[in-house]
């Protein structure tokens, strides 16, 4: 029987909607806010507010692109954390309001394991290659950065994880200091492409746990090298723009490959994804899959418009517990950190 759902996304600054048909995604919808760029990071009390409008638009158009009428609609999948409290309200009490006016199955989705699973989403014209299990999958983020072992749709083992900063937030916090826009990792990566990676070296961390990651020595020491260049020669950043962005990303990439390596070698796993918005930079796609083909690895890289935020990897990994019976009452409530839904 074919199961039908609705998924819905809402933990940080987009607002997103998605129907799926079992595996084969129908349509996703994303709002991105733009409010938030002037301000140089998410304001999370304007980003409730923007969701709080998006997501009635965004849902019937989701329903729309699909050609799904609500009525036809199984389940409603909704992320329930972590991400900014507010945010995560509006789209859980939407997904709750549905769920009782609708008389369907309520599914709540932790955003990460849904960034995983979104290499199991299937598309109308193809299907799209997807990992065997047990498989690694490097989740990095604005907010995570870990090494996950993933053995089945719904057992996911964390097994490295940051002990400061996510990947994301060094691209964005280190974009900061440069004087570009965010969401920095976008900006760094292309502006990265006209620049040598070589022209500077920053600190690379040395971290006790054995796949676990750190980031702000290497924030500080791109904090520290600009303070001592610009104090020299006012412009400096201006001038060598490409040449740092280039820098920061070789050495964000060196240090996230650096442990999934080890990872694997250990474990013995070669089938190695990707997941989350950082995986959305180019240089990290190109290394993963220049790495893989190296050491013999089947490397999954997602499609662009499944590494940031989306509702449709929400919608496969509800379409999973769905599958498994794992359903949320009327009482769930939203998350804020990741450790309280584990
Ligand atoms: O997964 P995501 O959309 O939101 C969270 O769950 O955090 O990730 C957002 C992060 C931001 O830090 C953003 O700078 C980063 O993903 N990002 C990138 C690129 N595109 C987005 N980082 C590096 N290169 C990119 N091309
Ligand atoms: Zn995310």
């Amino acid at each position: 029987m074919d199961i039908t759902i609705l998924g819905i996304e809402s933990s940080c600054d987009d607002t997103s909607a998605a129907v799926i048909r079992n595996t084969t995604l129908l349509s996703n919808v994303i709002a991105s806010q733009a409010v938030h760029v002037k301000y140089g990071g998410v304001i999370p009390e304007l980003a409730s507010r923007a969701h709080q409008q998006n997501i009635i638009p965004v849902v019937d158009t989701a329903l729309k692109d699909a050609g799904v009428a609500p009525d036809k609609i199984d389940a409603i999948a909704f992320t329930r954390g972590p991400g900014l409290l507010g945010s995560l309200l509006v789209g859980t009490s939407f997904a709750k309001g549905l769920s009782i006016a609708r008389n369907i199955p309520l599914v709540e989705v932790n955003h990460l394991q849904g960034h995983i699973l979104s290499h199991f989403i299937d598309l109308p014209d193809h299907d799209m290659p997807h990992p065997d299990f047990p498989f690694l999958c490097l989740l990095v983020s604005g907010g995570h950065t870990q090494i996950v072992k993933v053995s089945s749709p719904l057992e996911m083992e964390i097994i490295g994880t940051t002990i400061d900063d996510a990947a994301g937030e060094a691209f964005d916090k280190c974009a900061k200091v440069m004087g570009l826009p965010y969401p920095g990792g976008p900006v760094i990566d292309k502006l990265a492409k006209e620049g040598d990676s070589d022209a500077f070296s920053f600190a690379k961390p040395h971290v006790r746990g054995e796949y676990d990651y750190s980031f702000s020595g290497l924030k500080t020491s791109f904090l520290y090298t600009l303070r001592e260049k610009v104090a020299a020669e006012p412009d400096f950043v201006e001038r060598h723009k490409a040449d740092l962005c280039a820098s920061l990303q070789r050495t964000i990439i060196d240090i996230l490959l650096g442990k999934l390596i080890k990872a694997s070698k250990e474990s013995g796993i070669k089938d190695i994804a990707i997941a989350g918005g950082v995986s959305a930079n180019s240089g990290l796609r190109e290394a993963v899959a220049e790495t893989g083909r190296r050491r013999g690895w089947r490397t999954f890289i997602p499609e662009m418009k499944f590494t940031t935020d989306n509702a449709a990897m929400i919608a496969v990994a509800g379409y999973y517990r769905y599958c498994n019976n794992i359903f949320s009452d009327l009482g769930v409530s939203p998350v804020a950190r990741l450790e309280e839904i584990l």
